[in-house]
């Protein structure tokens, strides 16, 4: 399967794309608004995981968002939740019923006491994208709740869940089964975009536990 993360040159699309790199025989596809620091990007990515695992043949690559999102079976929006809906329209055209758009965004505000859950009018940046792209496209919210950092940490044990929301069901199984093949994340269903707010929400949460903890870094969570 090919998988675009559109701003993957940033901190969480680096996370999964040494991931998936790493731990999948999916092909990972940068995507960026500029095409050659994607390619920069994808170059390091290589080079890092072949420094992790030695013989191994990772296929990462670098596009333009528009590209990446054009040759790819599901695709990130791995940028900043007020970029969403902007980046959503700039490659609307390339997405068809066939592609599936994951949305891993969060929006927070924040103050001196934390971070604070901070969604657009539609309630969700997930339910934001759905209303931004084109009808046929299954919609599919994942990864909001990862550490970027910890992703990155290729020798960090991952132990965490992702919470899944979607309201297309093969979609939603289908990002649930990929994010599964990351070794030390479990994926959850979480039920439909309804539902987004709630796991959108969790993301400031774990920020600010790991803020007023001592010795906690990069928190995820794990469901039992
Ligand atoms: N960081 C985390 O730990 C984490 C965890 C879970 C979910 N998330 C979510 O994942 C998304 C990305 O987070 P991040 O921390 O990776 O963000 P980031 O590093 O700040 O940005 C990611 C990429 O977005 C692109 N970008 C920046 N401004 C843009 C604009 N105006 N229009 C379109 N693209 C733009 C840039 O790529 P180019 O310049 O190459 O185009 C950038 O490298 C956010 O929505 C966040 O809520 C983050």
């Amino acid at each position: 399967m090919r998988i675009a993360l559109l701003g993957g040159t940033g901190d969480i699309g680096e996370g999964l794309a040494l991931r998936f790199a790493r731990d999948t025989d999916h092909e990972i596809l940068i995507g960026s608004r500029d095409p050659e620091k994607a390619r920069d990007a994808a170059d390091a990515y290589v080079q890092a995981i072949e420094s992790d695992c030695p013989g191994g043949e990772p296929t990462v690559k670098g596009f333009a968002n528009e590209m990446a999102a054009d040759r790819a079976d599901v695709v990130v929006l791995a940028v900043p939740p007020y970029h969403v809906g902007d980046t959503v329209e700039a490659v609307a055209e390339k997405l068809d019923a066939d592609s599936i758009l994951v949305s891993p965004a969060v929006g927070m505000k924040g103050d001196e006491d934390g971070l604070h859950y901070h969604p657009p009018g539609t309630g969700s940046v997930t339910a934001l994208v759905a209303q931004r792209a084109p009808d046929d496209v299954p919609i599919v919210g994942a990864f909001h709740n990862l550490a970027a950092a910890k992703l990155s940490n290729l020798e960090a044990d991952l132990d965490v869940d992702t919470l899944v929301v979607g309201d297309d069901a093969s979609a939603k199984e289908t990002v649930r089964r990929l994010a599964t093949e990351i070794d030390g994340l479990r994926a959850l269903d979480a039920g439909p975009i309804a539902n987004a707010p709630e796991v959108e929400s969790v993301t400031p949460l774990v920020i600010n536990v790991a803020r007023y903890n001592e010795d906690m870094r990069d928190v995820g969570v794990r469901f039992h």
